[in-house]
């Protein structure tokens, strides 16, 4: 049984309650983080740490701890529960009111809601997939428009995962105005020579912190990075493709709707890119 964290405490996973007024619950009004774990310490904190303040300013929320002490919670939690290789999920959400309304709470009487638990998943940096690749169709992005607010407002995503599993697959890169946004939770990439295409930072995409951190390291290793549009056509076409996230690193795509990506094997530059994210990331981590 999981040891979580709940508003202050630390508590077994089946002793934590939240209230049923609770905005998140309600509303659909929280943010989230999640943080991967490697050799029992934090990849990227500090990047976390700080989209989830811009998260929080950009709705109007207070925070309910300080960064310092929120790092203390993540380690504390990877200590009590043993975490080698995992992740750490962080909610934060508007708190709860007596009531349902639809206008914000006073911050002074309604506090926010603060939820962390770990999520133990030994391999994660060895996992089978980034040998294989992983095999993705496209979907409309029905999502809201400010996808750079990482709030846990999840169900489309959920609903293009469930729409790829039942054509067989691993996942959905979603489409907008005919342009690949991103994938239902991560960033997706296409690889065309020494080059590496991802589309541009705006409202219609998460600020992905592995993103941040994997162009840098392309470009320190003289690859070239064009941050823009492509469309499903063009990565059809494209040598290789990829994917980044927090649960995923960097992870080779083999197919979009039902088109090999070129051998239909994962590619060189992705495999040299997961393999430098894993061995600065680790070197970096707290
Ligand atoms: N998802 N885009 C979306 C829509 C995401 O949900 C995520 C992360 C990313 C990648 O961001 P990062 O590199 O900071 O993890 C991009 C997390 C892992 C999740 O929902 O579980």
């Amino acid at each position: 049984m999981r040891t979580v964290y709940v508003n202050g405490e630390y508590i077994a996973e089946d002793q934590a309650k939240v209230s049923i007024f609770d905005r998140g619950f309600l509303m659909g009004d929280g943010i989230y983080e999640v943080t991967s774990v490697l050799d029992g310490k934090l990849i990227d904190f500090e990047g976390h740490a700080i989209r989830l303040q811009r998260s929080m300013s950009e709705l109007d929320m207070q925070s309910p701890i300080e960064m310092d002490d929120l790092l203390e919670v993540h380690r504390e939690l990877v200590r009590l529960n043993g975490v080698d290789e995992g992740m750490i999920y962080l909610q934060i959400t508007r708190g709860a009111p007596d009531d349902r309304d639809f206008v914000y709470p006073d911050p002074e009487t309604t506090k926010p809601t603060i939820v962390l638990f770990t999520q133990n998943k030994p391999g994660l940096a060895d996992s089978p997939m980034s040998k294989t690749g992983m095999k993705v169709i496209s979907i409309a992005d029905q999502r809201w428009a400010r996808r750079d607010i990482k709030t846990v407002q999840l169900l489309y995503p959920s609903m293009a995962k469930m729409a790829a599993k039942a054509a067989g697959k691993d996942d959905a890169w979603m489409v907008e105005d005919g342009a690949v946004t991103e994938g239902s939770s991560n960033n997706a990439y296409i690889v065309k020579g020494n080059t590496i295409i991802t589309r541009h930072l705006g409202n219609e995409i998460l600020h992905g912190i592995t993103r941040a951190a994997v162009l840098r390291f392309a470009r320190e290793a003289q690859m070239n990075v064009e941050e823009r549009s492509f469309t499903i056509e063009e990565a059809q076409k494209a040598d290789e493709a990829f994917i980044t996230s927090a649960s995923t690193f960097v992870m080779p795509v083999v197919e979009i709707d039902d088109a090999p990506i070129g051998a239909g094997t994962p590619g060189p530059v992705v495999a040299r890119l997961r393999e430098i994210y894993l061995e600065e990331m680790r070197k970096a981590a707290i």
